[in-house]
């Protein structure tokens, strides 16, 4: 697939059939994340998958109340607060929309530019996985619990890693509308 194709065909991904996810597949998407730029080639990133469905229903239990009891103020009190907090107190709403697989990428340890990096991997993994004909979407509902000592425990990550980028994959019960984008702000200088 044309890399402008996949790009604009990529969309968000929020409800999945149950068909897993080949073994070859996510190594070959792994691989993709790996040939992410990255700063100085430290190439800080581990890949967890997880395909248990009662951990990733237990993550998405606890990350939802960790999630409400830390709501950054500007999800607090912005504009869609009263969707967000009606979505994570309803206990039928799973954050991985019951995606058969999530793959965390994280750092090996804290640096200056780990989110740049694996953010830049999740992106080569997500548009290698549309190009597959499966869907993805970061879950960052689950960002704030799989950073503390609890979350780092329910997937025995060592306590040096640092979880940025939680991606599920799976084969697209449909495809999802596209999200329109504003007017790009841009400002010539010369
Ligand atoms: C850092 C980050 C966190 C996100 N967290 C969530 C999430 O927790 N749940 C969700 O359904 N979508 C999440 N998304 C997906 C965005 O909502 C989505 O990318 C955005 O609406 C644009 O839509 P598109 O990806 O289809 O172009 C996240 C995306 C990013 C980059």
């Amino acid at each position: 697939m044309d890399i402008a194709e996949a790009i604009a065909g990529r969309r968000s991904t929020r409800e999945y059939t149950n068909q897993p996810i080949d073994e070859p597949i996510i190594h070959r998407l792994i691989e993709a994340a790996m040939l992410a730029p990255n700063a100085v080639n430290e190439q800080p990133w581990t890949f967890t998958v997880i395909r248990d469905q009662a951990l990733l229903d237990r993550l998405s239990g606890e990350a939802k109340a960790y999630m409400t009891a830390t709501m950054p103020p500007s999800m607090a009190n912005g504009p869609r607060a009263e969707h967000f907090r009606s979505m994570l107190g309803d206990p039928a709403f799973q954050i991985f929309y019951h995606a058969p697989v999530m793959v965390l990428i994280s750092a090996r340890a804290p640096g200056p530019w780990i989110i740049e990096d694996c953010a830049l991997a999740a992106e080569n993994l997500m548009l290698t996985a549309y190009s597959l004909g499966l869907g993805s979407c970061w879950i960052g509902f689950t960002q704030g619990f799989l950073n503390t000592p609890a979350g780092k425990r329910a997937l025995d990550l060592p306590n040096s890693w640092v979880p940025v980028a939680p991606i599920i994959v799976g084969h697209p019960r449909m495809a999802p509308a596209a999200v329109p984008r504003n007017t790009p702000e841009i400002r010539w200088i010369g």
